[in-house]
């Protein structure tokens, strides 16, 4: 068949074969782990050309390594990106990515909830270096808040801990009217649910410990985009902030994409089942996940998730003493701040991932004392709503 006739390969296709081939020296199948820090180039010349970027090739494993370049070209794909970079984690790509696009001067918009991390970094990082920061609450704000200063847009969805969605397309649509650049953060739906690229958004970043990696043993993050903003974040993140993944890291992160839609389709059905039993309890408030009907950002989410995800939150209605007995009630579920794991995880975002945001902030995101996370993980999900009832049973 032509190569231009050729079907897209499916998601599952390209988690197991994209971005790498069988070690030509040895047949390896398994992508090897490359723990040289330099590479020959072997002579003068050569040295030179590549270092002024002339020719290709290896040269230290600040900049760019063979193991991290598979990881790299299977996000790329899976992204539907034209290229990738590794870094050593989430908040290395989130920083990376936004001291490579704004400078003194600029205005970002950030769009709904955010991780307790980046929201410090927007609120106490990016002032420190002349940026101005402006959170909106959602897509329809933003047309408001643009200003001719207004150089980035930044979202997560669906958001962390509230599970809001943004309206990618809509934040695109806006965004390119004002040739404003837009990154979004992919970490909870992975690209097997939502694929912000195919929508119009600028840049992707993940968090990679989470799904990506999938089995809570392996920290990083990745951006992917077209070729020239991913050439432009690896220089100032990699070549000047130096936060390069390692490849042993880099070597775990490419066998947890290998079964990542096996994983997210599986824990997303579980999820499902579990937010609406959460949603008959009597000692339950609010369910957020947006699979819920009831959730404000379901249809958005019917037309840009191909599912609704591992993750939701709910409120306890005996606020933070509820949060106490029902966390330390579960006995299958663990208590932890990571997410998108093999294992369910369980957390109390106001003590613990959200404790740093102001409380005024955090009260304005809906992150109060009886709020619970739950990332719901791979195992039998009869198992997993027997333990959540009887955790909820003991409210
Ligand atoms: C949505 C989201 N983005 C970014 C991060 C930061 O990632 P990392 O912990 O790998 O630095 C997290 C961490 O929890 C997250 O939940």
């Amino acid at each position: 068949m032509a190569k231009d006739t050729a079907p897209a390969l499916g998601i599952r296709t390209l988690a197991v074969h994209a971005g790498q081939t069988p070690d030509p020296s040895t047949g390896a199948i398994a992508t090897p782990i490359s723990t040289a820090s330099a590479y020959s180039y072997g002579d003068f010349d050569t040295g030179e050309q590549r270092f002024s970027g002339e020719s290709p090739g290896y040269l230290y494993s600040r900049f760019a390594n063979p193991t991290v370049a598979a990881l790299e070209g299977k996000m790329a794909a899976l992204e539907a990106g034209e290229s990738a970079v590794a870094f050593a984690s989430g908040m290395a790509a989130i920083c990376s990515t936004l001291m490579a696009l704004v400078s003194s001067g600029d205005e970002l918009i950030h769009v709904g909830t955010l991780y307790g991390g980046t929201e410090g970094v927007m609120r106490t990082l990016l002032p420190r270096f002349g940026v101005h920061a402006i959170h909106v609450a959602s897509a329809s704000e933003l047309q408001a808040a643009i200003t001719d200063k207004t150089r980035l847009i930044f979202t997560e969805t669906p958001d962390n801990p509230m599970l809001g969605i943004v309206d990618l397309a809509q934040t695109a649509r806006i965004a390119q009217a004002h040739q404003i650049l837009t990154v979004a953060d992919n970490t909870f739906a992975t690209p097997c649910l939502t694929r912000p690229l195919t929508l119009g958004i600028d840049v992707v970043v993940h968090s990679a410990t989470k799904f990506i990696g999938g089995h809570g043993d392996a920290t990083g993050g990745v951006v992917v985009a077209s070729r020239a903003l991913v050439d432009k974040i690896r220089g100032v993140g990699l070549k000047q902030f130096g936060g390069c993944l390692s490849p042993f890291e880099a070597s775990l992160l490419i066998r947890g994409l290998k079964t990542l839609p096996l994983r997210v389709e599986a824990a997303s059905l579980s999820a499902e089942r579990i937010a609406w039993l959460l949603d008959e309890h009597p000692a339950v408030a609010t369910v957020f996940y947006p699979g819920l009907p009831s959730h404000p950002g379901h249809a958005v989410a019917r037309r840009q998730m191909s599912r609704f995800g591992a993750l939701m939150a709910f409120e306890l209605k005996g606020g933070k003493a509820a949060a106490r007995t029902f966390l330390d009630s579960l006995a299958l579920v663990t208590q932890a701040v990571s997410l998108g794991d093999t294992d369910s995880l369980a957390c109390h975002p106001a003590s613990t991932t959200h404790s740093a945001v102001a409380e005024d902030i955090r009260r304005q995101y809906g992150v109060t004392d009886g709020l619970v996370r739950l990332s719901v993980g791979i195992e039998d999900v009869e198992d997993l709503l027997r333990d959540i009832q009887q955790a909820l049973d003991a409210l």
